[in-house]
């Protein structure tokens, strides 16, 4: 690696060491070029894109996902510009290296190639974001040659797009069978429309194998098998902040629920018996 492509500087034990460059969209087809995976999370806000970045993610997402991960909604449907924007500009304010990636809501480009563009310079100019997010495969190949063509990294999103949850009648594995075609279509797209990379949602993992053997892109997984070039998971159910029934896909790393629990009770239970708070607490 010379100093030039190297997005990270490697450690002692293979742990990121300082000071790391900032992750640009060429280090991410380097790593691909060389056979090194990268990791992509989502963050929403500072202490977790300071967080997350600290640990070497290579790319940290403001997903349409704050829609039922921050707002409290059911679905990703709701969420506006408006609000993702602020969520962005915290991310993108407080992550040194990784490359930060803002996600273009539900009816924000859809329209036309010329709305997508005007939202996605949004991003850019008022959040800071280093690239945008947007759903959709070949029909939407114009607005993402617009978006390159005036210089806006974009990365792709095909296979199961939660933003067509309704129109794709629920979350179901897309690329099955005979419509493993569409995929591979999909993605020879977006790639030729300008895409930098390309995130594959629900797909069967010897597909997704396939596009990242076709594709010269980066290809991000979120279950769609090992062979992807990066993986990408929303950070609350991978670090089990949010409880219930997971996708398949999810791999839980910790039971932060329990921890912020745990911590809530210990509080409440001091302040009730007065142990909280101390001398040393008192001014
Ligand atoms: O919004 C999001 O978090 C996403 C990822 C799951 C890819 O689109």
């Amino acid at each position: 690696m010379t100093e030039e492509t190297a997005p990270y500087g490697t450690g002692p034990g293979g742990s990121p060491a300082v000071p790391r460059k900032r992750v640009r969209t060429h280090h991410l087809r380097e790593m691909k070029q060389r056979g090194e995976k990268f990791a992509m999370l989502t963050a929403y806000d500072m202490y977790t894109a300071a967080t997350f970045d600290e640990a070497g993610v290579e790319v940290l997402l403001v997903g349409d996902s704050a829609s039922n991960n921050v707002f409290g909604n059911e679905t990703s449907l709701p969420v506006t510009v408006d609000e993702l924007l602020p969520l962005t500009r915290a991310v993108a304010r407080s992550a040194r290296h990784a490359l930060v990636v803002g996600d273009l809501p539900f009816g924000s480009y859809q329209a036309s190639p010329e709305q997508g563009y005007l939202t996605a310079a949004r991003f850019m100019k008022e959040a800071g974001a280093h690239a945008v997010k947007m759903e959709g495969g070949a029909e939407m190949a114009p607005q993402i040659e617009r978006m390159s063509r005036g210089g806006i990294p974009v990365m792709a999103h095909i296979g199961f797009t939660p933003q067509s949850e309704h129109a794709l009648g629920g979350y179901r594995v897309q690329g099955r069978g005979e419509t493993a075609e569409r995929i591979l279509r999909d993605a020879h797209a977006v790639e030729e429309a300008g895409a930098f990379s390309v995130v594959m949602e629900m797909v069967p993992g010897d597909v997704a194998g396939q596009v990242t053997k076709e594709l010269t892109v980066p290809t991000i997984g979120i279950g769609a098998g090992p062979d992807c070039d990066g993986q990408v998971l929303v950070w609350q159910d991978a670090f089990g902040l949010r409880t219930g029934r997971m996708a398949r896909f999810v791999k839980q790393y910790a039971d932060l629920h329990q921890v912020l629990l745990d911590a809530a009770t210990a509080y409440r239970e001091d302040v009730r018996t007065g142990q909280f708070p101390g001398t040393e607490h008192t001014f």
